[in-house]
């Protein structure tokens, strides 16, 4: 199938989390503002796009995944002239501006919700969320028995405006983020407007949240199954009556028509916790969304059989629908992956790590990361980086309990940490109050003093900082139009994968003992060669073959 083509289809994509990037006002938080006066870094490292995590107003119940308005920005982070701000500022500089869309949800501070609560069972209000009455004679157990996300019960029950105890009210995540009824026209034409709404300030595109979550099996049966933090279905399971209905795809074919009614290419993006590949790819169906997240690709082990068969995969599910593949290892709500590639067991998605858990060998971690980003992005497609990952920084894994502010750690009965220690406001400069996040040392969550190691001051110019192994990479990437190209792949064994993609040959190491690099000119490696000029284990070369 003829495959798509735009400045999406190989770009890659830097997830900005607004919180933890640059604070310009010193209260801890980072903002808007702080976000626009640090671009230049954005665009010095290479990348084409930065998706933000939501700003909009919101109590901050879910860190911003719980929106009050659709249409405008938290004081927190700034105002909507501060987004503008950011949008030109991002187009003068060559970058192309994401924002979050959080469909599946509001805020239970949003004016519907309000307006729900003080309305009568029954009554248009209700209509718009997912309000069901009790089970038993006085209605006292919850419809279901679907669990939420965060841990407990996906139901809270409501004191009516009388004072009784009354109906029950849908939340797949915290009580804060009840969940909207998608069979509700008003609530499909509303979402379009708010598209359009920021469509008009020039973004480019939507990051999806949820995107697997908006319809729900009518029946709304049992599922005795316990949610695990984002969990999708897995290929071998039925597939849970909350997630990745078939109903989900007439939404996202409503909403490309109106993308597509606009200049440029406007985009769509689909975090959906969604296996197998076949069953993602089709929320890439040329009607429907552009992209969507690669988490099989994310959760994958790091063995050469295992990054073979997710890779190989990958590309033939997109393949199959003429959308680019994309590749992503870590994001808001894993454990970074500097961290994660160093824990002993490999693949997966642990829910946070504390103190007294068994912690990751930060230098294997970090090894394997920079072998497994220079996988990535040698691979054809498009390509997301979080944050900080460009740093090398690792999970903050000794955060003090009192300190975590996700609510799966409450939720869950303080037994899943939760995924604060890949929030941690991240270092620019190694001396600086808060290492340069903002003029104050205030920060929303602790740094630890390992932050000035990481600081980016201290690696620009550094040769063979992860900073500027990211940048070489993502040069070279542009360079060879890599993100374009076509795998081909010359060796998957147990112990090293080689593939050729747009004239480079690429080959990581997975193997214990040192293999000689792929013959011609050695262009890049994620850590130096040894003393023999063989590449040693968990190491990624980049060759332009002879
Ligand atoms: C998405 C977000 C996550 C949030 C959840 C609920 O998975 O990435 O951070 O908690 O949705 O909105």
């Amino acid at each position: 199938m003829g495959v798509a083509h735009g400045w999406w289809t190989e770009a890659v994509i830097y997830q900005i989390y607004p919180r933890s990037f640059a604070d310009s006002d010193g209260d801890g938080i980072g903002d808007l503002p702080g976000i626009t006066a640090r671009l230049g870094h954005l665009a010095e490292l290479g990348v084409d796009a930065v998706w933000l995590s939501p700003f909009y107003p919101s109590p901050q119940a879910d860190a911003g995944y719980d929106v009050a308005d659709y249409r405008d920005v938290d004081p927190l982070f700034g105002s909507l002239a501060d987004a503008d701000a950011l949008i030109a500022e991002a187009r003068a500089k060559g970058l192309k501006v994401i924002v979050d869309l959080v469909p599946n949800h509001t805020s239970s501070a949003h004016r519907w919700f309000r307006a729900a609560v003080t309305a009568a069972p029954g009554s248009p209000e209700r209509a718009r969320y997912v309000f069901r009455d009790g089970l038993g004679p006085d209605g006292a157990t919850p419809p279901n028995d679907w669990q939420s996300v965060f841990g407990g019960p996906a139901w809270t029950r409501l004191v009516e405006p009388d004072g009784r105890p009354g109906q029950w009210y849908l939340h797949l995540f915290d009580t804060a983020q009840p969940d909207l009824n998608w069979d509700n026209p008003e609530i499909r034409a509303e979402f379009l407007d708010v598209l359009r709404f920021w469509l008009d300030r020039g973004v480019d595109g939507f990051r999806v949240d949820v995107a697997h979550g908006l319809i729900k099996q009518a029946d709304l049966a049992n599922w005795e199954e316990p949610q695990e933090i984002l969990s999708g279905n897995e290929a071998d399971k039925p597939r849970p009556p909350m997630w990745d209905q078939d109903g989900v795809h007439e939404i996202y074919r409503d909403w490309r028509q109106v993308l597509d009614s606009y200049d440029g290419a406007r985009i769509l993006v689909a975090e959906a916790w969604v296996e197998p590949a076949e069953r993602i790819a089709r929320y890439v169906r040329p009607d429907e969304m552009h992209q969507a997240f690669n988490f099989e690709y994310l959760l994958a082990a790091w063995t050469a059989p295992a990054q073979y068969a997710v890779i190989t995969r990958s590309l033939e599910a997109t393949d199959a629908v003429g959308a680019p593949t994309t590749w992503v290892l870590s994001n808001h709500d894993v454990i970074r992956h500097a961290s994660r590639m160093g824990l002993s067991a490999q693949g997966g998605r642990p829910n946070g790590i504390g103190i007294g858990d068994p912690q990751p060998d930060a230098a294997l971690g970090l090894r394997r990361a920079r072998a497994a980003t220079l996988l990535m992005l040698a691979l054809p497609g498009s390509a997301y980086l979080f944050q900080g990952e460009e740093l090398g920084l690792p999970e903050h894994t000794t955060l003090p309990d009192e300190a975590r502010q996700d609510p799966t750690w409450e939720r869950s009965g303080h037994t899943q940490r939760g995924r604060d220690g890949c929030r941690v406001p991240i270092p620019w400069e190694a001396d600086a109050p808060s290492y340069g996040f903002g003029p104050t040392d205030a920060s929303w969550l602790p740094q630890p003093p390992l932050w000035a190691e990481y600081a980016l001051d201290r690696q620009q110019g550094v040769a063979g900082s992860t900073y500027e192994t990211y940048r070489t990479a993502l040069r070279l990437r542009r360079e060879h139009g890599l993100g374009r190209g076509t795998l081909e792949w010359l060796s998957s064994g147990d112990e090293t994968l080689i593939f050729r993609n747009a004239g480079l040959t690429v080959l990581t190491n997975f193997g214990t003992a040192a293999v000689p690099p792929p013959a011609g000119e050695l262009l890049h490696s994620s850590a130096p060669l040894d003393a023999d000029g063989r590449v040693p284990t968990d190491v990624t070369v980049w060759v332009r073959h002879s």
